[in-house]
Order: C-alpha cells, then sequence, then structure tokens
C-alpha cells in the first residue's frame, strides 16, 4: 500500500517506516508535487494534524497521514502544548525552548512557595509532564484518528546530547535519565509518537 506521510522530516520519515514495516511505501509530499510550506495554524494538535493530513488529500486525493506533537506541562497548566516548537519564538530553537520552560516553571515554583508561606494552599508543585501526539488518517477519503501519549518530568537542568526539541529535560515514567541520555532506541520504544504510528500501523494492517 502507497501512503504520503505529511513530513518533510527524513528522521520521522525513517521512523515511520520502520514501524508500519513491510508492505507498506512511504512517499512524501515532495514526491506528489507538494513542495510549499503546509499550513498549520490549528489550536490542538489534533486540528493541526487534520489540517495537514487534510491539505495533502485535497491537493493529491491520495491515501495519507500526519502528525502533530507538543509537550504539556501540569504546573503551566498544560502549556507549551500546540506552541511547543515555537515556544520561544519563530525560529524553533531547542535550546532557547528549554531556557523558557525552565524558566517559566521556577517562576511558577516561587509563586507557589510565596502563597504557601503566606498561608494559601496551593497545590503540592510538581514537574510532571507529557508528550502527546495526534495522528489524522485519511484512506479512502475517510479520516481516522491515533493517539500516543509519552508520561515523565522536567529535570531541573539539561543533560544529555543524544534525540531532540526537549529531550534533554524530559525524564520518562520509570526511568531516572533524560530522553537525550537514553538515546534512540529505548525512547523509539515508548515515544508519544510511536505509540500514536504503532496504533495506525495495526489499524492498516487489520483493513489492508
Ligand atoms: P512535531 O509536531 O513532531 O514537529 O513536534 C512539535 C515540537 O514538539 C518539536 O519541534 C519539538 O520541539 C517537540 N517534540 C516533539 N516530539 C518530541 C520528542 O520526542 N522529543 C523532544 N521534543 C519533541
Amino acid at each position: 500500500m502507497k501512503i504520503v506521510f505529511a513530513t518533510g522530516n527524513p528522521g520521522k520519515l525513517q521512523e515511520a517506516a520502520a514501524i508500519l514495516g513491510e508492505g507498506f511505501e512511504l512517499v512524501t509530499p515532495a514526491e506528489v508535487g507538494i513542495t510549499e510550506e503546509i499550513p498549520e495554524t490549528g489550536t490542538t494538535l489534533r486540528a493541526n494534524s487534520q489540517q495537514k493530513a487534510d491539505y495533502i488529500y485535497k491537493k493529491t486525493g491520495l491515501d495519507c497521514f500526519a502528525d502533530d506533537s507538543g509537550l504539556e506541562v501540569d504546573i503551566l497548566g498544560g502549556a507549551p502544548g500546540v506552541e511547543t516548537a515555537r515556544y520561544a519564538g519563530p525560529e524553533r530553537d531547542a535550546n532557547a525552548n528549554m531556557d523558557k520552560l525552565l524558566s517559566e516553571m521556577a517562576r511558577r515554583e516561587k509563586e507557589a512557595a510565596m502563597a504557601r508561606t503566606n498561608g494559601i494552599s496551593t497545590a503540592n508543585a510538581t514537574r510532571s509532564a507529557r508528550f502527546r501526539t495526534s495522528v489524522t488518517l485519511i484512506v479512502g477519503g475517510v479520516h481516522h484518528f491515533f493517539d500516543g501519549v509519552m508520561e515523565g518530568h522536567i529535570a531541573t537542568e539539561k543533560h544529555g546530547k543524544g534525540g531532540f526539541g526537549y529531550d534533554p529535560i524530559f525524564v520518562p515514567e520509570g526511568y531516572t535519565q533524560t530522553n537525550a541520555e537514553l538515546g534512540d532506541k529505548v525512547k523509539n520504544a515508548i515515544s508519544h509518537r510511536s505509540k500514536a504510528l504503532r496504533a495506525m500501523a495495526e489499524y492498516l494492517r487489520e483493513q489492508h
């Protein structure tokens, strides 16, 4: 089965190809004539993944899928969420994004500690967080949605050189090291994106 994956990221393409396995040929947007940037203006991960898949489907009529991921930090009320890639600005700079996240969390923790010393009860400050991926699949013009979550917490400083994005500050549940220290093999087995893609792959294998 031939299927277009709405990504220009070779790492993501490789990961999805490995998860889908034999019987599926992944095609990039460029290979079907889409060279412009695909719009991503939704206010939720689901809306964004659907917008990207719809864009490909409307232009080509081909079976396709798209993903969108974000980080939700509890003490920040679920931020950065849909803004994860551009948290510190449009440059999508991973280091600047992590620095902003760490300083926002420190600020919130300080505010909560102050409130407690003033006798105002606040929930215990926690550093819990999760990565979430939404995948939209369009097969024969019909939409299907798959989600994947990786629970964990935000470390107080960066550790490790592997991975990308927020990996140096994200410690997955059940581990003591960050994603960047654990490396791709461990991470790909437990990640939000791989869970969502595996759920999609299972569905496709059952149907095709
Ligand atoms: P995207 O939708 O896959 O492009 O993800 C949006 C943003 O979330 C990325 O630019 C990264 O900053 C962050 N992100 C997504 N997945 C991961 C991950 O597995 N590790 C670290 N950061 C991630």
